[in-house]
């Protein structure tokens, strides 16, 4: 097969490359022009790597000549300064226009398999738990919905132009040398800081209506080191928990997606096999890093937990690594995967949704 990976610099996308290329797959990966991170992908000389921007049709078109298949990981993901428009050229239009580049090949598309979220069951209030496919998706904040325009556009596209597609929902990604900055004092604080975004924050649901939560989260915890262990926990003393992927079992996920039969014309949410709890994962990073452990009140309850069900059931997804194994990888020297912050230190798992806003 002749794979597009289009995101290929980006912290799915590097490992997306390096699966598809140990399979044997004929590979092309599309990047950002000037994207800083593109020495990630000087591992793997037999791949083309072409520049295109999401809003460049002409571009698109040149990146996509003669591919049978297509892996499409590129996203504006959630910064605080992101202007709103450009989620939805980059997540919805650009997923159109990458649609239209496919159809002008010369090649019939086999599959095209679209990196969609979380985001789009509104993560600051998701309507039930655990999520599965078939849970409402009103994702109310600007990258969710240009998300999930991205899928309602491939549907269209794919019912009008026979197009085999899957549409894979991933939870948090992490790559393992993110993991051990997760469940910390810091990493907490910016997260609540992310209020001050107001509406453009995805978790403007969680926060609406409350009192400042950075605030309270100081009055219990603001006395201990920033590398603190810290969970979060409602008033009954109930942990938050939340689904998280390790970026190798992502990887594993889309790849089936894109090889098994079965996936066609399905949507799969991907994520560990159990969610993490905020106090089971604060004791791994307090025994694992030698730091002391707190757990922190908040007025209101968090759960974020994604079914796996139907991707276990139809595709054989089985994913590896909970969080003890992502922190534990993390700090080993010989890394099987491709590290998110391998070149400039810019990506990490604060970029997700704080970008310069929130980095420590
Ligand atoms: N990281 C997560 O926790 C998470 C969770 C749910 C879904 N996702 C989805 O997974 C996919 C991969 O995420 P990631 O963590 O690898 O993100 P990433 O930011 O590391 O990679 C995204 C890539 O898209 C590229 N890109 C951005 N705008 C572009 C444009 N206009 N034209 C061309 N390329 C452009 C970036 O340069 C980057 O390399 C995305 O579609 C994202 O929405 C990620």
């Amino acid at each position: 097969m002749r794979v597009l990976v289009t995101g290929a610099a980006g912290r799915v996308g590097a490992n997306m490359v390096k699966r598809l290329v140990t399979s044997g797959a004929d590979v092309r990966a599309m990047i950002l022009p000037g994207d800083p991170h593109r020495p990630k992908l000087d591992a793997f000389p037999a791949v083309d790597v072409v520049e295109a921007d999401l809003g460049d049709q002409r571009a698109i078109d040149h990146a996509c000549r003669d591919v049978t298949h297509v892996v499409h990981l590129a996203a504006q993901l959630i910064r605080g300064d992101t202007p709103v428009d450009r989620f939805y050229d980059v997540n919805a239009l650009g997923t159109l226009r990458l649609l239209e580049g496919v159809l002008r090949s010369s090649a019939k598309p086999e599959r095209f398999v679209l990196a969609s979220s979380d985001g789009t069951y509104r993560p600051g209030r998701p309507p039930e738990w655990p999520l599965r496919e078939r849970s409402r998706q009103e994702p109310a904040d600007h990258y969710g919905t240009s998300k999930l325009l991205g899928e309602v556009i491939l549907r269209n596209h794919a019912a009008q132009f026979d197009i085999p597609y899957s549409i894979v929902r991933f939870a948090t990604v992490v790559s393992p040398e993110e993991a051990g900055t997760m469940f910390r004092l810091s990493f907490w604080r910016a997260v609540l800081g992310w209020q001050a975004l107001g509406r453009n924050s995805h978790l403007w649901p969680l926060f609406d209506g409350q009192p400042n939560l950075v605030k309270l989260f100081d009055e219990q915890a603001g006395h201990a080191a920033p590398d603190t262990a810290v969970g979060l926990r409602d008033p009954d003393l109930q942990p938050w928990t939340m689904s998280l992927l390790d970026v190798r079992d992502a990887v594993e996920g889309v790849y089936r997606a894109l090889t098994e039969p079965g996936a066609v014309g399905h949507a799969f949410n991907l994520a560990e096999r159990t969610p993490s709890r905020h106090d089971q994962a604060a004791t791994v990073i307090s025994e694992m890093y030698g730091v002391p452990k707190l757990m922190v009140t908040m007025p209101i309850r968090h759960r974020l937990e994604l079914s796996i069900d139907s991707a276990i059931g139809r595709i054989g997804f089985w994913p590896e690594r909970d969080f003890r194994g992502m922190v534990r990888d993390g700090l080993r020297a010989d890394a099987d995967y491709v590290c998110a912050q391998s070149t400039s230190g810019v990506a990490s798992i604060w970029d997700r949704n704080t970008g310069s806003a929130a980095a420590t």
